[in-house]
């Protein structure tokens, strides 16, 4: 039995800079063309939403990135330790990144994925996005380019977003 499925149920919480080396151990498993920890240190300094999956004073089972800014949201990232996938954590991290961008006043989260990869296709897919539109040779891949496949996914306004709304243009008059 793996140790790591054994482990309990994990907690989200911000990623830290001190995170860095494990998470780039997860990703290099994870992805042919990874992310350098580099790119992981930027994302945190920029303020991105990075956030990781973590039984507590544990490994790290996931992580996900989120950018936000006047109503539009993109999923950079989201990945699953490779001997946890299939256990439904892509779920939770997925849901979780968008209760963030909910938090935020998104009304669009977009994110680009690999053609090839059905499995994350079908996760977002299962989640309420619709594919969007195709970039050529966005990717990097073993024989030459690889196309991106963006997918869109609307976040309808709550009560509390709606009436904020109502205030402001009765203010405006
Ligand atoms: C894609 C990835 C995030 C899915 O993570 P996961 O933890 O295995 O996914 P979950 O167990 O939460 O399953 C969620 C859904 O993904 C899809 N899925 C998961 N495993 C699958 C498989 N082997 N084949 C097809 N679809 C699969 C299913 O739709 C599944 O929902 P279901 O169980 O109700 O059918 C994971 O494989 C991963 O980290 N891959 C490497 C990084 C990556 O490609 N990230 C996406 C970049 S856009």
């Amino acid at each position: 039995m793996n140790p790591l499925r054994e482990s309990g149920s994990g907690q989200f919480r911000q990623m830290l800079l001190a995170d860095v080396r494990e998470i780039a151990m997860i990703e290099r498993r994870a992805y042919p063309f990874f992310w350098t920890e580099g790119i992981f240190r930027d994302c945190i300094r920029t303020g991105y939403h990075c956030r990781v999956l973590q039984v507590p004073h544990g490994a790290i089972q996931a992580y996900g990135i989120l950018s936000a800014a006047v109503g539009d949201a993109h999923i950079l990232n989201l990945c699953v330790r490779e001997e946890l996938q299939g256990c439904g954590l892509a779920k939770q991290v997925l849901s979780h990144l968008l209760d963030l961008a909910r938090s935020v006043q998104t009304q669009t989260v977009f994110l680009e994925v690999r053609a090839s990869n059905q499995r994350a296709i079908r996760l977002y897919t299962a989640a309420g996005f619709c594919e969007i539109g195709l970039r050529s040779g966005y990717y990097p891949a073993a024989k030459g380019k690889e196309d991106a496949v963006v997918m869109a996914k609307e976040l309808p306004m709550d009560n509390d977003q709606l009436s904020r709304g109502r205030n402001f243009f009765n203010r405006l008059g």
